[in-house]
Parts: C-alpha cells; sequence; structure tokens
C-alpha cells in the first residue's frame, strides 16, 4: 500500500506523517511531497523511527515520483487562517493549489483514492470532483473530503462535559467543514443524556472549534496535531475498508445521494474501491432539523463557488 502526503512540509503534514509511520502496516510505503526541500529531511527524520514503514520525501517538480503508482492520496497543501477569517477566506489561493495538485493526480494515478483536507473543504472536494470529471476520470467513490475533526472534537468535548471516556464516544456529524455547516448529531447518543442547554452549547462549541484554536494560536496558523490525528483515523479506515475489512464506517464529505445537496458529509462505509455505501442519517431532533435547514443555503452557495470556478478551466 503506497499513501503519498501532499504538502506533507507543513503542521498537518508533519502530524499526519508521524502518525502514519507508526500506524500504517508492515510493508507500507509513505510519500512525502511539499514545494519545500525541507521535506528530504523530514523524510530522513521519519526514516530513523524503527517501523516496517519507508518513507521517501520529494519536492518541487518530483511531484511525478511522489505520485506514481500511490493507492491513497491525502492533500494537506494550502494556506491556513489567521484570526478573522473564515475557511471561505482562503478559497482563491487554495483553489489553485487544488487544482494544480488534481491535474499532477490525473496524469500519474488517475485511480487513486483522493482525501482532501485544504480548506475551504466545502468547496475544494467540488473544485477536485469538477476537474476530475473534465479529465473523464471522475470516481465519485474515491473522492472525499476529511471532517473527522468534527467528530473526534465532539467525541471530546462530549466526554469532558459529562466525565465519560472519550474513546467510548462516537458523534456523527454531517454537513459540510465550516461554521454553521457542521451538524453534530448529539441526539443519537445512546447512552448519554444531554439536556437542550447542553446540546446547543456543544453545538456551539463544536462548531467554532476550528476558529478556537486559530485564536489560541494568535496569527501562527490553525489546527494542525488534532487535524493529523484526525486524517490518520480516517486513512486507517480507508486501508482497512480496501484490505477487505468490513463494517468500516467514518463521515466524510462527499458526492453521495444529493438528497440535501450535490456534497454532504454523512456516514459512509468503506470497501476494497473506496466508499462502498452511503448510509442514511437517521431521525433528527427538531433542533437539528433547524440546523441542517438552515445550512443548505451556505453549503450549496459554497458547492456552487467551486463549480463556477471551474467553468472556464483549462485542463
Ligand atoms: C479546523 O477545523 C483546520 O479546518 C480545520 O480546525
Amino acid at each position: 500500500m503506497k499513501i503519498t502526503i501532499l504538502g506533507a512540509a507543513g503542521g498537518i503534514g508533519q502530524a499526519l506523517s508521524l502518525l502514519l509511520k507508526n500506524q500504517l502496516s508492515s510493508g507500507s510505503e509513505l510519500s512525502l511531497y511539499d514545494i519545500s526541500s525541507s521535506i528530504i529531511g523530514i523524510a530522513a527524520d521519519l526514516n530513523h523511527i524503527p517501523t516496517n514503514v519507508k518513507v521517501f520525501g520529494f519536492f518541487g517538480k518530483n511531484i511525478k515520483h511522489a505520485l506514481k503508482e500511490s493507492n491513497i492520496v491525502i492533500i494537506s497543501a494550502g494556506v491556513s487562517r489567521k484570526p478573522g477569517m473564515k475557511r471561505a477566506d482562503l478559497f482563491y489561493i487554495n483553489s489553485n493549489i487544488i487544482s494544480k495538485l488534481i491535474e499532477n493526480i490525473i496524469n500519474i494515478c488517475p485511480n487513486t483514492l483522493i482525501c482532501i483536507i485544504t480548506n475551504p473543504i466545502n468547496t475544494t472536494v467540488v473544485i477536485a470532483a469538477e476537474i476530475l470529471k473534465k479529465a473523464g476520470v471522475y470516481d465519485k467513490k474515491k473522492l472525499l473530503g476529511i471532517t473527522t475533526l468534527d467528530i473526534i472534537r465532539s467525541n471530546t468535548f462530549v466526554s469532558e462535559l459529562k466525565n465519560k471516556n472519550a474513546k467510548e464516544i462516537e458523534v456523527l456529524v454531517i454537513g459540510g467543514h465550516s461554521e454553521t455547516t457542521i451538524l453534530p448529531l448529539l441526539s443519537h447518543l445512546e447512552k448519554i443524556h444531554l439536556t437542550d442547554e447542553e446540546i446547543i452549547i456543544l453545538t456551539k462549541r463544536i462548531q467554532n472549534a476550528g476558529t478556537e484554536i486559530v485564536k489560541a494560536k494568535s496569527g501562527n496558523g490553525s489546527a494542525t496535531l488534532s487535524m493529523g490525528y484526525a486524517a490518520a483515523r480516517l486513512c486507517l479506515s480507508v486501508i482497512r475498508g480496501m484490505q477487505g475489512e468490513k463494517n468500516i464506517i467514518e463521515c466524510v464529505y462527499t458526492e453521495g445521494d444529493r438528497k440535501y445537496a450535490r456534497f454532504f458529509a454523512q456516514p459512509v462505509m468503506f470497501g476494497k474501491n473506496g466508499i462502498e455505501k452511503y448510509l442514511q442519517i437517521g431521525n433528527l431532533s427538531s433542533f437539528e432539523k433547524k440546523i441542517l435547514k438552515n445550512m443548505l443555503k451556505t453549503l450549496k452557495s459554497d458547492i456552487k463557488l467551486g463549480e463556477e470556478f471551474i467553468k472556464n478551466y483549462l485542463i
């Protein structure tokens, strides 16, 4: 299994690489790419860790070597938020970065499974889909935006509030990955009772958790370590599905059944070729129904932005 990380010298990329170096199964290959030549040193640094996962570093024009025969490509390249910015403010710069990387994927490994971390996810995944479509290689089961960070944050915040073990909590988070489009389905928790007030407070905190980190890092970026952890969890789930393990379920932002919007974060089951099944979100409380209804305008306009961006794009 070959996993490639594009933008691997950044904060998320390094955290993710470290976790994958430790957690990928023996014999796997970790290919790290960045525009910065420091990636050579990062790969060498990781290779001093005694696991049977070989790490290779590539920079600049060598992206072709990085991508060759990749089974999974994770894109974390791009610029992160500064205090006062929304994820959507990163659109212009990051959409160009995503487009160029997707073009390289099309040329080198068009059948790979692509996981996108680069914000604004609500839009960058759409851009990737449209470029892949223009090139005639789009497979919606092999393209997803990683929203796992919203899930692990939800699990952590609920566990803190209720004094429970976070490992035993799994909150489904649907919608998108920006402020009001993040909808944790707290009413689905079976063994934990949350009051209406607790649900309101938790939902707000989960929706604003990324901004909480941007503020706390005061101008030095957004979440990197927790995002790296979330991406590693998602990547390992994708691999388990590809290797034939059953019932591997995660929430991801993907082009699903279009019930609510063309792209939507929902639970999916992974299989040998990526997403095998789109799962239903189940019944929502009236509070969750209201959030869902209110988010759709924002989510649909984020999706449209991606579709419009690509209209005049020549590949
Ligand atoms: C976050 O939610 C970086 O978007 C990421 O913190």
